[in-house]
């Protein structure tokens, strides 16, 4: 669909819509990683322009999307359950439309799955389609059949209109898809191959951000570092730190094997560039990684980590791990603790290893039972937890910039941000500084949050 039939269908909707005389609302559920963040911030740009209003009541809405996530089982899992969920709001409003976009859409046996077994969805939208929203709408309200779209055309690099919902903070995607095909992960076939966007339109859209007011940008892909339009990743970050302005600049994801010295000059001089790195090593055994299909070894990462902490001696490390992958020995996962320990990152995400149907780690002999997985896991969650109290415990006694958020769920006069290194701190302030920075004094570390005093405004 190009972009003239995509506006086409817009204004029919949208006439639609309106001839029904009350707005209509749409609810959308978003599971799933960063980069599914920003596509629903698309998907809800698109509906806003189709007339829908945002509803927080799925049984006031006249559209719902599911915006899913297949990177583990459990994931689909809960989708699957989430979706099961509204079939009471289709029985009692025959006219809503359901509609499932993201990952799962683009695996061929769940596709068939809701089709077969979720008469309710009207229709599917693969990650690579989801500017088809406004056609697929059209279809079904004139009294088309349900879609299960899997071969639409490429929509990604349109222009497509984004409904931001991070206020001061927002996520500007510059990649999409992968072509590095860790043998474990089901992104590159869900995802398609890498496609960048033209370097024109990022720095555009970074600098209306700014002028905006919006204080925190993080620039998304599945493996920035394999950027590529007029200019490299590198290049492409140091145009965006040149920009004026009182804002941060973050990006993820990075992959070791990419992360190059000319980006980390540019991070050892920039002004914008916050001093936080998320660098998954997924193992710290050599032969678990050869497996993985990651192109490192244990030496090449953590020469990469020295350079970093060379020239950002404050630079904070997240880190990425799987656990009990097909043929993990005790030995390997040792190696991967070991690991942990020389590095001591100060944060990590650890997950246990989910066969995905189609990858080439799900057809490895040697799966590792649930126990022993679910065992190491634990282990690598209270080993590292003291690792991230430790490394947070230097920053007791001093007085750091934080980014104020907002209240917190749970008491309305406790707030929470992050510091520069993306760090969590609660506080006690007030709706004043919600979207600045302020200066907070550290009182106390835990494994995962910071808690302190405001001394400045
Ligand atoms: N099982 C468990 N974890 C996975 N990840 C990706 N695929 C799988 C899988 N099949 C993890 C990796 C990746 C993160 C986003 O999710 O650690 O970096
Ligand atoms: Fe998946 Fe590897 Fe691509 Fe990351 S780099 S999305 S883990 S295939």
């Amino acid at each position: 669909m190009d972009n003239a039939e995509r506006r086409a269908a817009i204004e029919a909707v949208k006439e639609k819509n309106i001839a029904g005389g009350k707005p209509l609302g749409v609810y959308i559920v978003t599971f799933g990683c960063q980069q599914n963040e920003a596509d629903s911030e698309r998907l809800r740009g698109l509906a806003h322009e189709m007339g829908y209003v945002d509803t927080d009541n799925p049984e006031n809405a006249a559209l719902i999307l599911l915006n899913t996530c297949a990177i583990r089982e459990h994931a689909e899992l809960k989708t699957l359950s989430v979706i099961g969920g509204f079939k009471k709001c289709k029985e009692n409003n025959p006219s809503l439309l359901i509609g499932v976009c993201g990952c799962m859409t683009a695996e061929g046996h769940r596709v068939d799955e809701l089709r077969r077994r979720y008469p309710y969805v009207d229709f599917t939208l693969t990650p690579a389609g989801i500017g088809d929203l406004p056609k697929a709408i059209l279809d079904r309200i004139s009294g088309g059949r349900r879609r299960f779209y899997m071969d639409a055309p490429d929509t990604v690099l349109d222009p497509l209109p984004v409904a931001r919902q991070g206020g001061h903070r927002a996520y500007v995607s510059i990649m999409f898809g992968c072509n590095n095909f860790c043998s474990y992960c089901i992104v590159p076939y869900v995802r398609d191959r890498e496609r960048s966007r033209p370097s024109a339109d990022v720095i555009r859209e970074v600098k209306a951000l700014i002028n905006d007011g919006v204080k925190d940008i993080t620039l998304l892909g599945q493996n920035v570092n394999s950027y590529r339009s007029d200019m490299d990743f590198p290049t492409l970050l140091a145009r965006l730190d040149a920009i004026p302005g009182e804002y941060v600049l973050r990006f993820m994801t990075s992959h070791p094997k990419d992360a190059s010295d000319a980006l980390i000059d540019v991070i050892a001089h920039a002004v914008h560039v916050e001093p936080h790195f998320h660098l998954p090593l997924q193992s710290g055994s050599d032969s678990v990684l050869g497996r993985m299909n990651r192109r490192y070894t244990l030496e090449k990462y953590m020469s990469v980590v020295r350079k970093l902490r060379d020239v950002r001696p404050d630079i904070a490390l997240s880190s990425d791990i799987i656990v009990g992958f097909p043929g993990e020995t005790d030995e390997d996962f040792e190696d991967t603790m070991r690991a942990l320990h020389t590095i001591r990152f100060d944060s990590v995400y650890s997950f246990i290893y989910s066969p995905r149907k189609g990858t080439p780690a799900a057809e490895m002999t040697d799966q590792i039972p649930a126990e022993v997985a679910g065992a190491r896991f634990t282990r690598l969650l209270e080993e590292q937890a003291d690792i991230s109290r430790e490394r947070n415990l230097p920053l007791v006694g001093k007085n750091v910039r934080v980014l104020s958020d907002g209240p917190s769920k749970t008491d309305p006069t406790v707030f929470s941000g992050r510091t520069d290194a993306g760090k969590l701190v609660h506080f006690k302030a007030d709706a004043s500084t919600v979207g600045k920075f302020i200066t907070v004094h550290i009182d106390r570390a835990e494994s995962f949050a910071l808690h302190g005093t405001v001394i400045s405004k």
